[in-house]
């Protein structure tokens, strides 16, 4: 099938990418033409594990395009799919300028009739909304029916998530256009449910809202072991083995982050909010959250004066595996850190070059996670990369000034803490200090 997908970022690269390996043939367009450059030459501008390789063995294939040309884009495609930014506006709601700049791009350059799939997360009843513009817009008599196909790709994993997805959620009346997207998903070979528009919308909405929930509820718990002597992982454990409950989002930490949890969540609130419905749940998640991502200084704060030390901060990127600094808990941490008169030495395997855009500019960045340690008077654990999780913690000790250690990822047992001469504070467990620690 000739598919176009409109916006190269993280969803429409991983979308463009994975429909040409299975087979269709692929224009990635982008109004940003160094991107779309950038994405022809091959280079991919975001990291995400696998997609380089795959995007160049499409590309060699031929069937798989990028362009900034939209007479290009939108020439031939039967299907299009619409994968621009939904940024949030200053009251939490999605602004939906690009979607809506799409929508004229179509009816002024198409004129075939086509399929047109909402990738973007948007509000309930916006695809009614796009559906409206489109015939607003349509020249000649061509006609555009509206499918939402929410997005559930994890970043870090989003390849493997598009080739493995727990489901596919196809949101149309018409059957015309159900059959036709069932037809291009159909040689990945994954369930398949068919809603109703507005149902497909709030689908996405209510996954994520709920799976925020799960890890602010994680987390708040986690606090509560830590003031009776219980262990999170242990309380965790024991609860993820009941199938209604399941292991999964049951990692506490220091809250999440990330493109989708707090817009979302936020966005889910204001559109409840404009039927009258006041969701105090989901509002106490989100408060929950933004305390957690404070709760790793507040802690340091109550065993040392922060003013004047060196303060490793040890991952920046809102998890593994990905780049995206978006809403990191790193964020709120070096501000706070920086609040206290501290020195921050930061040390990101990845995300360093996009952490100097965000962060405030008297973070200074190290090469190794051994560089950000030497000397260090406090360590932060952030993110959980492999490479973090796998340093001996012996290194703690060894090239720090006084090893003190907050862990906001749970990433060592507390026996392997205990072998060590440190002071380690981690979530939802007893804090452990070794025998020369002063405090
Ligand atoms: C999420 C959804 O999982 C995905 O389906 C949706 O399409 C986009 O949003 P993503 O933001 O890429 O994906 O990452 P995810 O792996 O879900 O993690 C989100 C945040 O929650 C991270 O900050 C992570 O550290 C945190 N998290 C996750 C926890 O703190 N504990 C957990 O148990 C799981």
């Amino acid at each position: 099938m000739k598919v176009t997908v409109i916006g190269t970022g993280y969803v429409g690269l991983v979308t463009a990418v994975g429909l040409a390996k299975i087979g269709h043939t692929v224009i990635g367009y982008d109004v940003d033409p160094r991107k779309a450059a950038l994405l022809q030459r091959g280079e991919v501008p975001i990291y995400e594990p696998g997609l380089a390789e795959l995007m160049q063995e499409c590309r060699q294939e031929g069937r798989l395009l990028f362009t900034d040309e939209a007479e290009l884009a939108y020439r031939e495609p039967e299907l299009v799919f619409i994968a621009v930014g939904t940024p949030p506006k200053a009251d939490g709601s999605a602004d939906l300028t690009y979607i809506e700049q799409v929508c004229r791009d179509i009816g002024r350059y198409m004129d075939h009739d086509a399929v047109v799939v909402t990738k973007s997360t948007v509000p309930v009843g916006t695809n009614d909304h796009i559906q409206g513009l489109l015939q607003a817009y349509a020249r000649g008599g061509t006609a555009f029916t509206v499918v939402s196909n929410p997005e559930f790709l994890r970043e870090g994993t989003g390849v493997h998530d598009f080739f493995n997805g727990d489901r596919i959620v196809i949101g149309t009346s018409c059957d015309r256009a159900a059959g036709l997207l069932e037809e291009l998903y159909a040689p990945l070979g994954l369930p398949l449910f068919h809603t109703d528009i507005r149902s497909a919308e709030m689908i996405k909405y209510a996954s994520n809202a709920f799976l925020a929930a799960k890890i602010s509820f994680i987390n708040e718990i986690s606090n509560i072991c830590e003031k009776v002597d219980a262990d999170i992982e242990s309380v965790a454990f024991g609860m993820g083995l009941d199938r209604r409950i399941g292991p999964q989002f049951l990692k506490a930490g220091i809250g999440y982050g990330g493109s989708c949890f707090p817009k979302d969540t936020k966005a889910l609130v204001q559109i409840a909010g404009h039927v009258q419905h006041d969701f105090q749940l989901l509002k106490a998640v989100i408060e929950v959250n933004n305390k957690q991502q404070a709760s790793l200084v507040k802690k340091a704060k109550e065993v040392l004066e922060l003013k004047g030390k060196r303060a490793a901060l040890l991952g920046l990127a809102f998890k593994p595996n990905t780049d995206d600094m978006r809403e990191a808990p790193s964020l709120a941490i070096a501000e706070q850190l920086l609040e206290a008169g501290a020195d921050v030495i930061a040390y990101d395997p990845e995300a360093a070059e996009n952490a100097r855009r965000v962060l405030p500019e008297q973070v200074q960045y190290a090469s190794s996670l051994q560089e950000a340690l030497q000397g260090a008077d406090v360590a932060f654990i952030v993110t959980e990369w492999a490479e973090i999780v796998e340093l001996p913690l012996s290194q703690y000790a060894e090239l720090m000034r006084e090893p003190l250690v907050f862990d906001g990822r749970n990433c060592y047992s507390l026996e392997e803490a205990g072998r060590h001469d440190l002071y380690y504070c981690s979530i939802g467990r007893r804090t452990v200090a070794g025998h020369t620690m002063s405090i």
